[in-house]
């Protein structure tokens, strides 16, 4: 069975060719970063606009190739939700669209379950039930994933996403769009134990999020440099942040395992690329004797491969989507 997925849900037009349930013929994406760089971060009817022209190259370019034509897809998957509405219309109306009038069933799905279930793609594979942590630029939650279909919230953010703590302290300091990457390479050269930055734990056991406290910390200890007209030690600052926010997800993600008497954890989002986080999970999961699961950087990222995935499975327990559903903002998931 051959799927045709679209993914529009942010700032990359992505679209892939996958025959279930998960070997990935094309996987093409198309990013923006460029559009967005001068505003230091994303402007919503821009994005909507590149979208537009963007979906049909690529999805021209997916089916390329992956050597197919529309005529050998059977599902077609696309993102519904969450996201910026704009966005996810474009995409997910020209799924619709071309489903109508080749007459193929089409699925819509919600974005946070691609991420929950993005480690299909990866060469190691988790077991049922496990532990995921999907950490974006929108994004900070863990669930509870009982099967392909089944996700239960554990916890989320209160305020800020990490991914968008990391956009925010790369933007005070000047580092540019996207901040994730450009963080992290700064702070290679840092040393996390420069600053001593608050760990938001919350209540003990809660395997909720906080990230605004860590970043307004972060601004405080830059106006105290710039106040005394002393550079910025931005390499220490990166460091030390990146080492405060790795270590609370990290530590919640095994608590929420713990907690679940889950074997398996998987990492989805676009954090999911940072490389402090993936070698600390792997030797923490590894200390704890739980397996991790975590599909290369590009599977990471937002991508249709994931979409195809979890489409898949939708349409193996029937929910097709109707010619009048809607695209959606907010996941019912989070
Ligand atoms: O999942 P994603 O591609 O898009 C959405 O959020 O929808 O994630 C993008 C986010 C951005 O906030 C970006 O700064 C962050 O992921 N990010 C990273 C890294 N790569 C991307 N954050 C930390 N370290 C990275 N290496």
């Amino acid at each position: 069975m051959l799927i045709l997925a679209i993914e529009s849900s942010c700032d990359d037009t992505a679209a892939a060719v996958v025959a279930a349930p998960n070997q990935v013929l094309s996987n093409i994406i198309s990013s923006q970063f460029a559009l967005h760089a001068p505003y230091g971060g994303i402007v919503p009817e821009l994005a909507s606009r590149a979208h537009i022209e963007a979906i049909r190259p690529v999805v021209e370019q997916a089916l390329i190739r992956a050597e197919v034509c529309l005529d050998d897809i059977n599902l077609i998957a696309a993102t519904q939700g969450p996201g910026l509405v704009g966005s996810l219309l474009v995409g997910f109306t020209f799924a619709k669209a071309l489903a109508l009038v080749k007459n193929i069933p089409c699925v819509g799905v919600d974005h946070l379950t691609g991420h929950m279930l993005s480690a299909f793609l990866a060469e190691k594979q988790p077991v049922f039930p496990y532990t995921a942590l999907v950490v974006s630029g929108g994004n900070t939650s863990l669930f509870a994933v009982a099967d392909y279909t089944d996700y239960r919230l554990l916890g989320r953010t209160r305020d800020d996403a990490a991914g968008e703590a990391f956009d925010k302290v790369a933007k005070l300091l000047g580092l540019g769009y996207p901040g994730g990457p450009a963080v992290s390479k700064a702070a290679e050269k840092g040393d996390p134990s420069a600053f001593k930055f608050p760990r938001a734990w919350l209540d003990k056991e809660s395997l909720d999020f906080s990230f605004s406290g860590l970043k307004t910390s972060v601004v405080n200890t830059v106006n105290r440099y710039k106040q005394k007209k002393i550079p910025v030690p931005i390499e220490d600052i990166c460091a030390s942040f990146e080492h405060a926010v790795v270590e609370v997800l990290v530590e919640k993600t095994l608590l929420a395992a713990r907690k679940n008497k889950h074997r398996s954890v998987i990492i989805g989002g676009g954090v999911a690329g940072n490389r402090l986080l993936r070698t600390h999970l792997f030797r923490r999961c590894r200390e704890q004797h739980l397996e991790l699961c975590i599909p290369e950087p590009v599977f990471c990222t937002d991508n249709a491969a994931m979409i195809a995935v979890a489409g898949y499975y939708l349409y193996k327990k029937g929910r097709l989507l109707y010619p009048d559903d809607d695209a959606f903002s907010r996941s019912p998931l989070n």
